[in-house]
């Protein structure tokens, strides 16, 4: 199985790379990648999903998977670690725009919505104010807190 990680800084260039050659905007990536995720295969990244932090709202993005490795679960994997991440610093609320995969998000228990509902700094993020057209489908997700740790 391919394994998925903490995105390293030295990693950019090549999640530019791999969001580029999918059509995904990289603008503002910097705020998101200290809570990336990538899917290594032979030391080269075929996936990644991150997460930009407004306190305790975030906003989901460069969910990408290569295309030789999609229909695998890969996509989904991605996503629920990224999300892993941020619901243990405290993030209870998740929001996102997508022109692409209007359909397969509902499939991860997001919920469309109306991207005025958003807060304000989520509004006031780089991919709201220019990279994903008014166009965009918006969805929302509640995360659960994360489970309190095992005492023994
Ligand atoms: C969306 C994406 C990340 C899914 O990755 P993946 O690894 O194929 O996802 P999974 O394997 O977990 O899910 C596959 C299933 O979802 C479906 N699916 C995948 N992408 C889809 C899309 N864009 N729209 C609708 N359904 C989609 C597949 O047909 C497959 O269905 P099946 O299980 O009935 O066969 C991948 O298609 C991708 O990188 N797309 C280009 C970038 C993009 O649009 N990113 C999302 C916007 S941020």
């Amino acid at each position: 199985m391919i394994g998925i990680e903490a995105a390293r800084a030295t990693d950019r260039p090549a999640l530019e790379g791999l969001l580029l050659a999918n059509g995904l905007p990289i603008a503002g990536l910097e705020f998101a990648l200290g809570t990336a995720v990538v899917a290594r295969q032979d030391g080269r990244i075929v996936g990644c999903a991150a997460v930009e932090v407004y306190g305790s709202a975030g906003l989901l993005r460069s969910v990408c998977v290569e295309p030789r490795q999609r229909g695998l679960g890969l996509g989904r994997r991605l996503v629920e670690q990224a999300l892993d991440v941020v619901r243990k610093r405290g993030v209870g609320e998740i929001y996102l725009l997508t022109e692409t995969a209007a359909e397969w998000f509902p499939r991860l228990g997001f919920e469309p919505g109306r991207r005025e509902d958003a807060p304000e700094a989520i509004q006031a993020s780089p991919e709201f104010t220019g990279a994903c057209p008014v166009g965009a489908t918006f969805f929302r997700k509640h995360l659960n807190p994360a489970a309190a740790t095992a005492v023994g």
